[in-house]
């Protein structure tokens, strides 16, 4: 896949900007603050229709501004794409997607019309917090890749808080008890979509890890991946998850919330059999995450069928010349929009187009 095009209006620090990249390598270089990751956030939005950094839309608004717009075209081995989104606080509908000329009646249909790979020093969290970010981390990645698992998602979130909230209701009025089995059995039917596509996936992202972290560390280290779920010793998650949910109800019915299902799933990380997040050293996690970052670009690359584009925010300041040039033999191979406060950290890499980045304006 190809950008051709990126047009923004009103987004963030821009007014206006239009970025016409060409197959390599496109650099954003500026001091600090100058809107350099804004140009990646607004890629982003147009592979997830959300921001990676805020979940608040009305902040990408320009300051002063009611209503922002980015527009993205794609070429892709079937043809050329159109994603516009539109963000207006005045109007009801305060985001807007539009695929070509026809508007999208559901978040799930832009995924695929822009897909990338975005890598951050933030991405560190992955190995060093808690699990909610790994599942952010596996969820952001399968719904862009898979919209009936974002649909899924969508469901079981909803589904959670409708039955913590009758949770809650049964405290003051009991005979609605009885009603908890129909919540149990549709958070069960998304949970195990979501479990079985977390599953398969995880193993794969296993794979393409261990072998990007075997060249990271010349064969060194060994880097395994692995799902943890109470639906993941199953067969048959639904009805695994369905007798977890019964057997845990007199317990979610004195707390008042669920204590079974995937919002409780985590993505183990080892280094040599060590968990990776208590065990390893600063650099250690490093490359862990250079890895995972790798992986998810060959798991979407494998899925798709044709590359997804790569974004790094600011990270080869962070990577040692080692791990910079594993990751600049992958940048040679995918379109590629880097950031970077200083040029000489991307000594030996392409630089195809080197835009210069101030307070919202780009000159080549
Ligand atoms: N809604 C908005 N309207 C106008 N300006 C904004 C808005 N949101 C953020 N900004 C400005 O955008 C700038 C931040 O842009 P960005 O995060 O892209 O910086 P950067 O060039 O990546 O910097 P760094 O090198 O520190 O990462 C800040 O100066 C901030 O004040
Ligand atoms: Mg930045």
């Amino acid at each position: 896949m190809r950008v051709k095009s990126i047009r923004l209006k009103n987004f963030r620090n821009y007014e206006q900007a239009v970025i016409e990249p060409g197959e390599g390598v496109t650099v954003f270089t500026g001091p600090n603050a100058q809107g350099k990751t804004n140009v990646l956030e607004a890629l982003h939005l147009c592979c997830l229709g959300r921001s990676h950094r805020t979940p608040r839309d009305e902040e990408l608004i320009r300051w002063g501004e009611n209503a922002a717009k980015v527009n993205i075209l794609t070429a892709q081995q079937d043809g050329t794409h159109e994603v516009t989104i539109l963000l207006d606080k005045t109007q009801k509908k305060k985001k807007t997607v539009r695929i070509g000329s026809r508007q999208a009646e559901r978040i799930g249909e832009l995924f695929g019309h822009v897909c990338g790979v975005l890598f951050s020093p933030e991405d560190l969290q992955i190995v060093k917090s808690g699990p909610s970010e790994r599942r952010r981390f596996i969820d952001m990645q399968l719904s862009q890749l898979r919209p009936a698992y974002f649909y899924a998602l969508q469901r079981a979130v909803k589904t959670l808080g409708q039955r913590n909230a009758l949770l809650k209701e049964i405290a003051r009025n009991p005979s609605l008890a009885k009603t908890l089995d129909l919540w149990d059995e549709q958070l069960a039917d998304c949970g195990a979509v979501i479990a079985q596509n977390r599953r398969e996936a995880i193993e794969r992202l296993s794979a393409y890890a261990a072998s990007a972290h075997a060249s990271l560390t010349d064969g060194r280290e060994t880097l395994r991946l692995w799902y943890i779920s109470q639906a993941a010793d199953s067969e048959n998650p639904k009805e695994r998850l369905l007798e977890r949910l019964h057997a845990a109800r007199s317990e979610d019915l004195r707390r008042m919330t669920t204590s079974v299902g995937i919002h409780r799933d985590d993505i183990g990380i080892a280094i040599d059999g060590r968990e990776a997040r208590t065990f390893a050293s600063q650099g250690q996690q490093r490359s862990a995450v250079l890895a995972l970052k790798l992986a998810q670009l060959e798991l979407a690359w494998q899925e798709r069928g044709e590359a997804p584009i790569l974004m790094l925010d600011d990270v080869m300041s962070e990577l040692d010349p080692g791990r910079r040039r594993q990751l600049i033999e992958r940048i040679d191979r995918v379109q590629t929009f880097v950031t970077c406060t200083d040029l000489s950290d991307l000594a030996g890499a392409r630089q195809d187009a080197v835009y210069y980045v101030r307070s919202g304006t780009l000159s080549t």
